[in-house]
């Protein structure tokens, strides 16, 4: 089997799939049911000098009546509504007695997190996350951090600045980058009501979960083309193959946030249990030998040279590949148990193999 336990900055995790700054991780009781859930470690909810005064409501599903992890939301939740005194009496040590590797997160200024974080890492945790969601000053955050605290410091970026030049300028100060926080500012309406679906100003909330995926990945493989220390991948991740592909982007570990809250404390270890299976499949040993592999090809175009073909072993007949080919190439015979592509109908626009469920399809 796969050693899916992974090591970066000094750390040790159980597997590479860690909870996130959210409600998911919002006191010591729900990370110690993501430890139960098989969490490979813990990120806990951004603290910060004072509680949040967060709006209600703050969270909004982007489309009703969708079922599964693998749906977006908006929220206007802003950092924990706990006094940060109380994490440091009660909850860090409820999280640290799960036995796994905590990361707290704290912000929002250089004075801020000057004065807090020598006191979080008296209580225990193993390192620290900075969120500046939006706010900027990333540097100085970074280098008042340094001087007040000696465990290790990861910056969280978000998907609005140049995160390889915002990562590349924090190298120095920092011992790893995590990224990405959510999208924003977006909107959603009631249209039973004409009012907007989050009490936050303006009713503007920031987008998180499967639409931010793509984002969130093109940002992992830009930092990882030009920083060397550990990457810590978030968004959109809600299975094994998410997961995978922001470790074949330079991800060290992923952490999941609207995946956890959609499906409860087991996503994670369902997660971790994908990898594993996937890593076995593809016969791999570990985490380390699928790590930034798909960096060497990202400089270098991909082109499809030939029509799609299929693997009828793989095939099922499901019915998705000819709904969504725009160009009917492909036709399916369930009597005859075919799949046909007709290879001058073929465009080579490649969505049938990307919405393929089974793998079934490929190209030159
Ligand atoms: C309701 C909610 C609250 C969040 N709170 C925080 C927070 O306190 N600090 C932070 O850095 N990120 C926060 N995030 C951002 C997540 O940690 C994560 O970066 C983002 O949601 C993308 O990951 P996902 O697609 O898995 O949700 C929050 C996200 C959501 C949905």
């Amino acid at each position: 089997m796969a050693d899916i336990g992974v090591e970066f900055a000094g750390l040790s995790f159980r597997n590479p799939v860690l909870t996130a700054a959210g409600p998911a991780a919002r006191d010591g009781k729900t990370l110690l049911e993501a430890a139960e859930g098989g969490v490979g470690g813990l990120v806990a909810k951004t603290v910060s000098v004072r509680p949040a005064d967060v709006p209600k409501p703050n969270m909004a599903a982007i489309q009703k009546g969708r079922v599964g992890s693998r749906r977006g939301i908006l929220n206007a939740e802003l950092w924990s509504e706990l006094p940060v005194e109380q994490w440091l009496e009660r909850e860090y040590s409820l999280a640290l007695s799960s036995g796994l590797t905590l990361i707290a997160s704290l912000g929002y200024t250089p004075e801020d997190v000057a004065q807090i974080a020598p006191k979080i890492e008296k209580a225990g945790a193993h390192a620290l996350e900075f969120s500046t969601h939006y706010v900027g000053g990333h540097v100085e955050i970074a280098k008042a951090l340094r001087e007040s605290v000696d465990i290790p410091i990861f910056a969280k970026l978000s998907p609005k600045v140049d995160v390889a030049d915002v990562a590349k300028s924090l190298e120095p100060y920092v011992d790893g980058i995590v990224g990405i926080n959510t999208y924003g500012p977006c909107l959603r309406i009631n249209i039973e009501t004409g009012r907007p679906m989050l009490g936050s100003e303006a009713g503007e909330g920031w987008m998180s979960g499967a639409a931010l995926k793509p984002i969130a990945l093109r940002c992992i493989a830009d930092i990882a083309q030009v920083v060397k220390k550990p990457i810590i991948a978030v968004g959109g991740v809600s299975d094994g193959d998410d997961a995978i592909e922001f470790l074949m982007a330079g991800a060290s570990a992923v952490e999941v946030c609207t995946a956890a809250v959609l499906e409860g404390p087991t996503v994670y270890g369902r997660i971790a249990k994908q990898i594993e299976k996937w890593l076995d499949d593809h016969g791999y040993d570990s985490v380390d030998d699928i790590q930034g592999m798909a960096l060497k090809h990202i400089s270098k175009k991909v082109e499809m040279r030939s029509a799609s073909r299929v693997d009828m072993e793989k095939c099922t007949l499901c019915g998705l590949c000819p709904k969504s080919c725009v160009y009917g190439a492909i036709t399916m015979n369930r009597e005859e148990e075919e799949l046909l592509i007709d290879e001058e109908r073929c465009e080579r626009c490649g969505l049938c193999i990307s919405v393929c469920p089974h793998d079934a399809l490929s190209a030159d």
